[in-house]
This record gives structure tokens, sequence and C-alpha cells, in this order.
């Protein structure tokens, strides 16, 4: 991209866009200018990468096009209060993940720049992660199109509304919490029914991505496959009957609604 990539926080989600974005060449190190506080993620981000690094958030601010924040929420008001009114009234796009904040006020903290809110999940940090994209006021086609550049380097990306970030977050946000549960379980399942500890883990988390992956590709109803895998008076259809008897899809809808309530709540606060 012909643009140059600012990144604030090297810590994992801002080391996972970075690796990626340069494995699949969107920008050459020498573009890419990070600021972190901690000198040894400094050495280590640059012996790794290659970039430009430092602890000066307004040296990395005044050299960006682009702007990804990437610290904790609740450094937002720091890293604001570090820059100079100078560069606060440059143009450039800032790409916020910080959880839970809205597009108001990063908008207030960071007057006449163009804001993209993002929300990716963990899975990014191994390219296969869903985030969703919140656009801020007057974004233009080609800002756009650079936040979906840099966000479908770690995997999928979907536009929505702002108002839908509470429900993103409870589903896509915080699923790969639900999905190790799952899979942990499943695990634990295998190895009463007698199979070695490793060997539990590894057919739950393929059969997992195994399932997912054949849902995605063939964009069949999860009821057609189900239907399609249970044989009159088989094996999977008396494990379905017992997840059902256990209240599986109740217990699921349930833990969504209780994260969306709770992302709600922690942005009113
Ligand atoms: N990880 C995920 O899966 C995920 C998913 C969705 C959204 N997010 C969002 O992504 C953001 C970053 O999460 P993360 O997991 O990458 O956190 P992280 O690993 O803690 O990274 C944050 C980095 O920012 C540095 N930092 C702290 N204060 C700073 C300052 N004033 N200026 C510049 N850098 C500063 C931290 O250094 P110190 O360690 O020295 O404090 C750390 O290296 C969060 O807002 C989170 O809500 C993360």
């Amino acid at each position: 991209m012909n643009a140059t990539l600012g990144v604030i926080g090297g810590g994992v989600m801002g080391e996972a866009l970075i690796s990626r974005l340069l494995a699949e060449q969107k920008f050459t190190p020498d573009t890419i200018w990070v600021s972190d506080p901690q000198a040894s993620r400094r050495h280590y981000l640059q012996q790794t990468y290659g970039l430009q690094t430092t602890d000066d958030n307004q040296a990395v601010a005044a050299e960006a096009d682009i702007l990804l924040l990437a610290v904790k929420p609740q450094v937002l008001d720091t890293v604001a209060d570090s820059l100079s009114s100078d560069v606060l009234s440059g143009t450039p796009l800032l790409l916020s993940i910080l959880a839970g904040v809205p597009l108001d006020r990063l908008t207030r903290r960071f007057p006449g720049w163009s804001v993209i809110r993002a929300m990716p999940n963990t899975p990014a940090t191994v390219g296969a992660g869903m985030t969703a994209l919140a656009l801020g006021r007057d974004i233009s086609p080609e800002h756009q199109q650079q936040a979906r550049l840099v966000f479908e380097s770690v995997g999928e990306v979907i536009e929505v509304p702002e108002t839908l970030m509470d429900a993103v977050t409870a589903l896509s946000g915080s699923g790969p919490g639900y999905m190790a549960l799952v899979i942990e379980a499943l695990a634990d399942g295998g190895v009463a029914a007698g199979l070695p500890r490793a060997t539990a883990l590894q057919l739950a988390i393929q059969t997992v991505k195994g399932t997912a992956e054949l849902l995605q590709q063939t964009n069949w109803h999860p009821g057609v496959l189900k239907d399609r895998v249970t044989s009159p008076g088989g094996t999977t259809i008396a494990g379905v009957a017992e997840l059902e008897a256990a209240g599986l899809r109740s217990a699921l809808i349930e833990a969504v609604g209780a994260a969306y309530r709770r992302s709600r709540e922690l942005g009113q606060s």
C-alpha cells in the first residue's frame, strides 16, 4: 500500500496485524512505525520485523497516513494527551481496536481525523480472525478500502452500523471463549470414552475446525449438516438427543445475550 502505517501499542494485537501485513506485502518494514513504552518489546519488534520503533507516540502519529490504535482502552486518554495539537489537526485515518470505545469518544479525542472503529477477535493472531468495522462520519472510499485491507490481512471483515458493535462483541468477540469450552468438553468426553488426552484434544479441535470449514465452503444451513450426519438409530442422533436434553442451544443463546448486556454496560461506564 502506498501509505505509512503508525501503530501505537505494539502488543499482541498490534503485532498480529503487523506480522500479517508484512507477510502479505501490504506494507514494507520501512513504512511501519510502532510506539510502545517497553524497551524490550520495541527491541523484539525491531529485530523480528525490521520496523522503526520508538517510545514517542507523537513521532509515530506525525509520520502516519494510517494510525492503528492498539493500546488497552483505559490508556486512550493518555495517548491522546501525548499528541500535540499540530498532529491532532492533521487528517490521517485512525483505526481503533479499543474494545467498547465508541466512535463519538474517539472523534472528540481525535478531532478532524477520519475514524473507524474495529472489533477483531483473538483468532486474528493466526490470520483466522473475524473483524467488524463501524465507519465514522464522512469516511472517504479510499479510507474505507485501506481499513478493509488492513483487517483482511488477519481474516474476514464485515461492516456494521456502530449500534451493532455490542452484538458483534458478544458473538465473534467473545465466541473464541465459548468455543474453547466446547472443545475442552468434547475432549473430556473422549477421555471418558477411553481416548488418551492428547488424541482426544486433537480430534476435538480438528472436528470443530473441519465442521466450520465444511459449512463455510458448502454454504449449507447447519440444520442440513445435522440431518446429513444423523442416521436412523445411529450414534450421532443419540448424542444430539443428550445435547438437546441438556439445553445446549439455549445455553449458547443465553451466553451471547449475557455478553451483549455486559458489553452495553461496560460501554456506558
Ligand atoms: N487481543 C485480542 O484478542 C483483542 C481482540 C479485540 C480487541 N482487542 C483490543 O486491542 C487492544 C490491544 O489489546 P492487546 O491484547 O494487543 O493488548 P496488549 O498486548 O496489552 O498491547 C497493548 C500494548 O500497548 C502498550 N502501551 C501501554 N501504554 C501505552 C502508551 N501510552 N503508548 C503506547 N503504547 C502503550 C502496552 O505496553 P505495556 O505492556 O507496557 O503496558 C502493550 O505493549 C485493546 O484495546 C483490546 O480491547 C484485543
